[in-house]
C-alpha cells in the first residue's frame, strides 16, 4: 500500500474487536520496530505488553490487551526521534490492518513505566494499544473524536509558508510539494493541535513548533513528538514522490512570531 494511502487511512482506534493480536502480526510489528532508525540516531527500546499480565489500563481503550511501548534515554531531541520512529511503526501496523492510538496522557502511566522498567534518566513518552478495530466505535470514542475535532485539520495556509512566515502556501501554489505537505497536514497530534509549521526556503523545509497553551510539563515536550511525526510523514511522502531528502539541523534564523521555535530541516532536490 502507498504511504500516502496509509497516512490517509490511519486514525486513532480506541475500540477494538476483542480478538487477540495474532503471534504472527505481533512478531512482524516487533521485528519492524527494532529495525526502524531515526534521523538523530537515538536508540529506543520497544516492548510488547499485555494489559492483563502486566496490570495496565487506559480509560479510553476497549477490546484489546496488547500494547506497545518504547523507552529511551532522556537526551536532547528524544521527543522528535520518538515521534518519528513510533509513527513509522504505527503506519506499518496500519498496513497489517492493525489499529493504534498514540497515548501520552490517558493511561495509568505509573503501571506502564513500572512494566517498562523506566529508570532514572530514561523516558517512556507514549504507548499505543494494538488490535483489530471494532466495526463500531464506542460511545466514548465517538465523543472524544468530536471533542478534539479529530476528523479535521488546519488548512495549508495556516501551516506551510514560502520563504517567510507571512507568505502562506495554498494547495495550488505548493506545486510539486503539495502531496508531501498534505501528508504532513494529515498527521496525528496530541489533542489534535497540529503544532507543525514548515517554511520552504532554498530547497529546504524548515520545521517549527508552535507552542500550544497548556501543553508543557514533565521531562519531555509532547509537541516535539508531534513534530517528529510530521518529519516522518514528510520524509516518507517525499520518498514516494521520488524526491530525495536529507536531514539537517540548520536554523535559518527567520523572523517569526512569538511561540514558534525551530526544530529541524530537510533539504530536497530542486
Ligand atoms: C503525541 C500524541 C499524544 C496523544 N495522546 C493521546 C491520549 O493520551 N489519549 C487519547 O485518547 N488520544 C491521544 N492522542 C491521539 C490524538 O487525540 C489524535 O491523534 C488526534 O485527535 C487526531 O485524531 P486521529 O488520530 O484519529 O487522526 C495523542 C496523539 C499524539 C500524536
Amino acid at each position: 500500500m502507498k504511504v500516502t494511502d496509509l497516512i490517509r487511512k490511519r486514525r486513532s482506534v480506541r475500540s477494538f474487536d476483542g480478538k487477540p493480536v495474532s503471534d504472527h502480526d505481533a512478531e512482524r510489528i516487533m521485528e519492524f520496530a527494532r529495525k526502524v532508525e531515526n534521523p538523530y540516531d537515538l536508540a529506543i527500546e520497544w516492548e510488547l505488553l499485555d494489559a492483563k499480565r502486566d496490570g495496565l489500563s487506559s480509560p479510553v481503550i476497549t477490546g484489546t490487551n496488547t500494547w506497545i511501548a518504547g523507552k529511551m534515554l532522556q537526551v536532547p531531541h528524544r521527543e522528535e526521534a520518538f515521534g518519528y520512529t513510533f509513527e513509522k511503526i504505527v503506519l506499518y501496523a496500519v498496513s497489517l490492518g492493525i489499529g493504534t492510538t498514540w497515548i501520552a496522557g490517558t493511561m495509568d502511566r505509573g503501571a506502564f513505566e513500572r512494566t517498562m522498567n523506566v529508570r532514572e534518566g530514561e523516558v517512556m513518552p507514549c504507548v499505543s494499544p494494538l488490535g483489530y478495530p471494532a466495526s463500531k466505535m464506542s460511545f466514548r470514542e465517538t465523543m472524544m473524536r468530536k471533542g478534539v475535532k479529530a476528523d479535521s485539520r488546519l488548512p495549508f495556509e495556516k501551516l506551510f509558508f514560502d520563504g517567510l512566515f507571512d507568505r502562506p502556501f495554498n494547495e495550488e501554489t505548493a506545486g510539486k510539494l503539495k502531496d508531501i505537505l498534505e501528508a504532513v497536514r494529515l498527521g496525528p497530534s496530541a489533542v489534535n493541535r497540529q503544532p507543525w509549521r514548515i517554511v520552504i526556503k532554498d530547497n529546504k523545509a524548515h520545521f517549527y513548533k508552535k507552542a500550544g497553551k497548556g501543553m508543557g510539563g514533565a521531562n519531555w515536550d509532547v509537541q516535539k513528538i508531534d513534530i517528529g511525526i510530521a518529519m516522518c510523514h514528510f520524509e516518507m511522502a517525499a520518498a514516494e514522490c521520488g524526491i530525495r531528502v536529507s536531514f539537517m539541523l540548520d536554523d535559518p534564523k527567520l523572523m517569526n512570531e512569538d511561540g514558534l521555535s525551530y526544530i529541524a530541516s530537510f533539504s530536497f532536490e530542486a
